[in-house]
């Protein structure tokens, strides 16, 4: 066990409760997933790419955007996933649906904008037309159809549907209409998650970074604190990634990353360096001059101070366990869509593959904050795909909703997709050797694997402990 986890549960508990989501500590054993090495060529062969997507990417449930994107009847959003656009339109009798973005003439990209209003969507080539309920409503010059003499087949014409669903303010969608349920597919980590209150949050800002690796690289690069100490040596300066919690949940999977406090790997753990104040004592607010504990305690002060403020507060901290008012919880929903979040704010990230090339992706960045009573909501940034040739540089990306030595975090972890996908390649290559603290890469590759072989389908699921030593949930605390 880590350093800080026995700091953590040696403290004294501000409150003893029944809360909603299930902490990580005491830690929960995951059960043996091997130690084989992960074969290279899951990250380039055109052939798995093309099982990924028969399998995963056409049966899985995927995020799209904030609901409240589509607030207005004919607001409609595009999305972009592998081959394939997608249009989310919210009909003018105020229902949200989802529709492969296809001419049905000749096949035309039907809407080239992101997103907008529109009570009708018009092909730009010969001008058929689409209802915002994904009806047709006009096929140019009908009599010219031989084959339709008898009558325009306008049912067939419609729009072809996807199954959406909502979660948490969130729009998702699956091309396969015969899937399961949003809620059953998430299982038990949508419901810790739902103790943040994500209805209430603002998505303010959405950036998309083009990386030149397989979006498997981009997901393992996420889903493991292992590389903290070597890649990111500021950030075990005020939080801790080594040795940490790791449950396997279903086909998802969740870690916990400790926030201010310094890590077990650092000498100094006590004394406030500039960048120690910046990233933990600042999360004290008024309380942080007076402050005269250790470096690596900060974070059992603020459990403190927000215990004390939970009547008080717009964050809905009553609802949190003691770790999710300071830490990281940071889940990843089979297959592409991490949530990594604190009170009040938090970041999706989303994995796209890229439509015809296995060494390329997409990375999503998507900003969510929770707004305080009475403050305007802030207008969102243009979205923009930032094109790996162009050398992104990663503060600039974003207009000032991320904080600077963070993005050049995000710097660091992009810096390996290139070097990762190039040397995966190499003849010399016998496949990955994964620790525990990578457990969560094994068991993401185990269930691609899984999809792949058929052994897996959204139909038989393994339930959300099924990985878990312990028992059902509710035993552990
Ligand atoms: S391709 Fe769309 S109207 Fe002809
Ligand atoms: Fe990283």
């Amino acid at each position: 066990m880590a350093k800080i986890e026995q700091e953590f549960l040696a403290r004294e508990n501000p409150r003893e409760g029944d809360f909603q989501a299930r902490p990580f500590m005491p830690r929960v054993g995951n059960v043996d997933l091997g130690t084989e090495p992960v074969d290279g060529q899951r990250f380039y062969s055109p052939a798995f790419m093309q099982a990924e997507w028969d399998t995963i990417w056409t049966k899985t449930w995927q995020i799209v955007t904030r609901v409240d994107d589509l607030s207005e009847p004919g607001a409609f959003f595009v999305h972009e996933l592998g081959k394939e656009s997608f249009l989310f339109v919210k009909g003018n009798d105020g229902v949200i649906r989802g529709f492969y973005n296809v001419c049905q003439h000749r096949g035309n990209r039907l809407v080239q904008a992101e997103d907008g209003e529109a009570d009708a969507f018009t092909c730009p080539f010969h001008g058929w037309q689409w209802n915002n309920d994904g009806s047709v409503k006009t096929v140019a010059d009908p009599q010219f159809f031989r084959q339709w003499d008898n009558g325009v087949p306008y049912d067939e014409l419609a729009l072809p549907p996807v199954r959406v669903e909502t979660w948490a303010g969130w729009l998702w969608f699956n091309m396969d209409l015969d899937t399961i349920p949003l809620k059953d597919y998430l299982g038990e980590p949508a419901e810790h998650l739902e103790t943040y209150e994500f209805e209430k949050f603002d998505m303010i800002d959405y950036q998309t970074f083009e990386w030149n690796g397989n979006w498997k690289h981009a997901v393992d690069a996420f889903n493991e604190s292992y590389h903290f100490a070597s890649l990111h040596p500021d950030m075990i300066e005020f939080g801790e990634g080594h040795d940490i919690p790791i449950e396997l949940l279903g086909i998802h999977s969740r870690m916990l990353n400790f926030n201010s406090t310094v890590s077990e790997v650092v000498d100094d753990r006590d004394t406030i360096t500039p960048l120690r104040d910046h990233f933990a004592l600042k999360g004290l607010g008024s309380h942080a001059a007076g402050y005269s504990g250790s470096a690596k305690d900060i974070h059992l002060e603020i459990v403190r101070q927000r215990r004390e403020q939970e009547d008080d507060s717009y964050l809905p901290l009553k609802r949190m366990n003691d770790e999710q008012l300071v830490h990281q919880y940071h889940y990843t929903f089979f297959p592409n869509t991490t949530f990594t979040q604190t009170p009040g704010s938090g970041v999706v990230f989303r994995y796209r593959p890229h439509a015809t090339d296995p060494n390329k992706c997409y990375y999503d960045f998507l900003i969510m904050q929770q707004r305080a009573p009475g403050s305007p909501k802030r207008e969102r940034p243009p979205h923009k795909i930032h094109r790996h040739r162009e050398r992104v540089n990663y503060g600039e990306a974003f207009d000032g909703t991320f904080d600077p030595i963070l993005a050049n975090v995000l710097a660091q972890d992009g810096s390996n997709m290139e070097t990762m996908q190039a040397g995966v390649k190499s003849d010399s290559f016998k496949g990955m050797n994964l620790c525990e603290q990578e457990l969560r890469l094994r068991h993401f590759h185990q269930t691609i694997d899984k999809f792949i072989s058929g052994e897996l389908t959204t139909k038989t699921l393994p339930p959300s402990d099924a990985y878990l030593l312990k028992g059902p949930r509710g035993t552990v605390r």
